[in-house]
């Protein structure tokens, strides 16, 4: 019991009759002592520990550890596994199974006798598919993220995940980098332990988690096989119990103070543009309404405070030793709701009051940023009338405005045959444009938005062009680089009739994307447009492509956006 209130597991574990004697009994294989079914907290611990999800594949110690908190405080600890999503493996492409993973999330929260919940994050996508299942309960809930990887280390040279496969790889086409060494660097960048410790979108989620607050202090950047991330699951096990018996439910976390403040955040530390979908998924399920412009208007005054690749030149590793997200948030004061509660009991303010920086190349004041405004930029216009986002402090600063010729890809397979054809009619001032990557038209709106770039380019040097797509960009790639284009082109957006030759206007400061055809001319290839043929007849993927909503409204499914609660009130039996 909490107090006089009787938990939700009672309903399980506590009559004394055939369904009580059900649910007690079978738990009893197990070998659970009697007294653990006297009506104390019941925590669910979700695992997504997969070793098909190498980013998670060390969680079963760490669940461990949050069990002896549980048990320490006095909770009944279960773990429970769910669907893993490894960004690496799994094709078409992660993004197309969050909600998936979200539903299973949901359900197995509400139809178990649960009455607070630790979620195990990591890789990219379990995060928000975790917190968003999460969500649509609203029981009380403390994520831990599972830690970066130690730094990646290549001949003397600190390597980033992604960032450094990215650059690397285009050394190779370039003729820069055999080969032989590009292989070499395989185990030098996977070290040990962990999700990708550039600030990529775990780490973006992982910092996500800390300051909306579902988090505790230092959640984000303590690596994974630090033995310091075996005490904070400890106390998140310990604290978990104290939030069921004072009945502290996410909805009194995730609140729009919370929302806003991970927005700011997320800007001065130059976090990923998966960032976007993932938060407004998140807000969707709990409730608080958030708009894309929201991100723009809070993010892009905002100075970029922390060093770290894709953005910088350090990594995660290096991010913790300076002191973590903590120094960043003290660092940025009054222009966070400092009065924003956490999970630790105190708030965001109170916890980082006495944050120390030890290492100010790493984490910035707010006096010498690394840049003075770093927010990612929500652009609209006649190609993106639903608006599409840039992440300017990854882009080439010369292409931030920039009027170009189009060059056309239908698919990424066209892309794939002929990016690096020699007859390809395209120079570095061209706007390279890919359709078919958006939720629907893939389906699963994957990471090709940074399309490599033409060979006989790279060959000469050039690094950077404006791209632009209705998919997602790796949170460890760079470059000038749009995505998110909505309406998709597979639902007849105008991204749909752009042609080879076309000028398109890039406007980051004026956050114009504007495609410069007349209208005549657009009505008449409109006119023309045949929509593609539905890309699965059946399965779950056609769920997802009948049900997807568009970037802009973070790509849940229609019918899974609100909190449904927790309240089940059938038996099974
Ligand atoms: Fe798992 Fe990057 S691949 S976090």
């Amino acid at each position: 019991m909490a107090g006089t209130r009787r938990l939700r597991s009672t309903h399980w574990f506590g009559p004394h009759d055939k369904d009580g004697f059900i649910h007690r009994s079978w738990m009893k294989n197990q070998g659970f002592p009697p007294d653990q079914f006297d009506g104390r907290p019941v925590i669910g611990i979700c695992n997504t520990f997969s070793e098909l999800t190498p980013c998670n594949a060390h969680f079963r110690g760490l669940a461990e550890r949050v069990k002896r908190g549980v048990l320490e405080a006095g909770g009944f600890p279960l773990e429970f596994p769910v669907m893993s999503l490894g960004e690496t493996n799994l094709r078409p492409t992660a993004m197309l199974f969050r909600n998936l993973a979200s539903m299973d999330v949901e359900e197995s929260i509400r139809g178990n006798p649960i009455d607070g919940v630790v979620l195990l994050c990591g890789c990219d996508k379990t995060t928000p598919a975790l917190l968003m299942g999460a969500a649509s309960c609203d029981l009380p809930t403390i994520v831990v993220s599972g830690g970066p990887m130690l730094n990646g280390r290549f001949r003397g040279q600190p390597i980033g995940s992604g960032t450094n496969v990215w650059s690397m790889s285009e050394e190779v086409r370039a003729g820069t980098m055999s080969l032989a060494d590009f292989m070499d660097a395989e185990s030098c960048m996977s070290r040990s332990a962990g999700h990708c410790m550039t600030m990529g979108t775990a780490s973006t989620m992982a910092c996500m988690v800390e300051s909306l607050g579902v988090g505790l202090p230092n959640n984000a950047a303590i690596p994974a096989v630090d033995s310091r991330r075996l005490v904070l699951a400890q106390m998140a096990g310990r604290r978990i119990v104290d939030l069921v018996r004072d009945d502290v439910r996410l909805s009194a976390i995730l609140t729009r103070d919370a929302f806003e403040n991970a927005i700011r955040v997320n800007a001065a530390i130059g976090g990923s543009s998966n960032f976007v979908l993932h938060l407004l998924a998140i807000a969707g399920r709990i409730g608080v309404p958030l708009d894309l412009d929201l991100f723009d208007r809070l993010g892009h005054d905002m100075p970029l405070l922390v060093d770290l690749m894709p953005s910088g030149r350090f990594l995660m590793e290096d991010f913790y030793d300076a002191g973590g997200l903590p120094a960043v948030l003290r660092a940025l004061g009054d222009l966070l709701h400092r009065d924003a509660l956490t999970v630790n009991g105190r708030t965001l303010g109170e916890n980082v009051a006495e944050a120390p920086c030890w290492n100010r190349e790493v984490i910035r004041t707010r006096d010498a940023p690394v840049q003075p405004k770093a927010g990612l930029a929500v652009l609209r216009g006649s190609l993106a009338p639903q608006g599409a986002v840039i992440k300017p402090s990854a882009a080439s600063p010369h292409l931030l405005r920039h009027r170009g010729r189009a060059v056309v890809f239908e698919t990424i397979e066209d892309l794939k045959a002929r990016i690096d054809d020699p007859a390809l009619d395209v120079d570095e001032h061209c706007v390279l444009v890919l359709k078919g990557a958006g939720p629907r038209g893939y389906p699963g709106m994957p990471e090709v938005g940074n399309m490599p770039l033409p060979r006989k380019l790279l060959a000469r040097g050039i690094t950077d062009m404006v791209r632009i797509s209705d998919g997602r960009m790796s949170g460890t790639a760079y470059g000038a680089v749009v995505l998110h284009t909505a309406p998709e082109a597979v639902l007849g957006g105008p991204l749909a009739f752009v042609r080879d030759g076309d000028s398109i206007l890039l406007d980051v400061e004026a956050r114009r994307l504007e495609l410069e055809v007349p209208e005549d001319e657009m009505a008449r290839r409109r006119a023309a447009w045949v929509s593609p043929p539905p890309v699965a007849a059946s399965g779950y993927q056609r769920m997802y492509v009948d049900h997807v909503l568009q970037a802009d409204r973070g790509a849940d499914l229609d019918f899974l956006v609100g909190c449904r609660g927790a309240a089940v009130p059938r038996e099974s039996h």
